[in-house]
């Protein structure tokens, strides 16, 4: 099967930085590819390389099976993308800024475009506020007609930046969903973000930039292969609970104020439970957990994950 996306070398430099430096992507067709990264990573730099709207320095871009962009007048009719900062115009209203979008595609049927309209208004949540004019508009609201812009019509592809900027808590969960059912239509999505926990929820495959560089991809399954589950015993002895899962064979055992947490192995996690209370230390809490996307990421961008600037 051919990849949605793929990438050989793709490479950014500005000046004296390396903005994105040899990546190679590879988003399987029918894949949700969550492409994460703090600040400053290069995310957008490679979205905007990927639709041809930035010149690598080097390296190929191919966009549903064909070259970008010698094939860019094909291939992106049937991609549909938000990038920052979308021109939008004010005193128009959101209907009608859609409107003039939908006449610029002349593959469209004009008959039917106020269905289309206000059916990617209302996918949005944006139709009860169609008629108001665009500078009227809050951020939240923008993100949305920019996002309803490209559902206008089916894509094959589509590629997100930040989707999310300036959504509320709803918001960001009615994009959510909304990506969802694009998946189910075939749409194959490309979302980037620098949270974890939004892209951690709706996609199927990740790929992790961190100074430019593609440190990490593949499904949520594969980045966390090779850690290993780990069981927390709470107790008011945790020093004690500690060196009995040392003699259980529990192997990698530190203490914290209150627990003590231990890599499992083979070990049957209910003889943790049983040993620690044999022994006198009173086990308050117990559980079995496995290192979460998040520290995976921790360990590989040295940095913790959500960068707020
Ligand atoms: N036109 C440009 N000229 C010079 N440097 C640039 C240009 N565009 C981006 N950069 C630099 O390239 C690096 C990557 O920027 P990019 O916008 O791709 O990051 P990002 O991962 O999208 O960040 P964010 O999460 O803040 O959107 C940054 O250090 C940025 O300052
Ligand atoms: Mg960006």
């Amino acid at each position: 099967m051919t990849a949605a996306v793929s990438t050989a070398g793709l490479t950014k430099r500005f000046r004296h930085q390396l903005a994105v430096d040899s990546v190679d992507l590879l988003v399987p067709t029918g894949a949700v590819y969550g492409f994460l990264g703090p600040n400053g990573s290069g995310k957008t730099t490679t979205i905007r390389m990927l639709l041809g709207l930035v010149t690598p320095t080097a390296g190929r871009v191919e966009l549903l099976g064909r070259p970008m962009p010698a094939a860019a007048s094909d291939v992106l009719a049937r991609v549909g993308a938000l990038v920052e900062g979308p021109a939008f115009h004010p005193y128009l209203s959101g209907r009608d800024n859609l409107g003039r979008l939908d006449a610029a595609d002349r593959t469209t049927d004009p008959r039917t475009a106020r269905v289309r309209i206000d059916g990617a208004l209302d996918r949005v949540g944006l139709l009860a506020a169609a008629t108001k004019r665009y500078r009227a508009y809050s951020l939240g609201m923008r993100q949305r007609l920019a996002i309803a812009g490209s559902l206008l019509r089916h894509r094959d592809l589509l590629v997100l930046d930040e989707p999310t900027n300036g959504l509320d808590p709803q918001g960001t969960r009615e994009v959510r969903s909304l990506v969802a059912s694009l998946t189910e239509e075939g749409t194959t999505v490309l979302v980037s973000s620098h949270l974890l926990s939004e892209v951690q929820q709706m996609c199927t495959h990740i790929g992790v930039m961190h100074v430019g560089r593609l440190v990490a991809q593949g499904t949520s399954a594969e980045l966390r292969a090779g850690t290993e589950p780990e069981a927390v015993v709470e107790t008011d002895q945790p020093r004690e609970a500690a060196r009995i899962m040392r003699e259980l064979g529990l192997l990698d055992v530190r203490v914290a104020a209150g627990s003590a947490t231990g890599v499992v192995g083979a070990i049957a996690p209910e003889k943790i439970v049983a040993a620690c209370v044999h022994q006198g230390v009173p086990v308050v809490g117990f559980r079995v957990e496995s290192p979460s996307l998040e520290d995976v990421f921790v360990s590989l961008t040295g940095e913790g994950f959500d960068v707020s600037s």
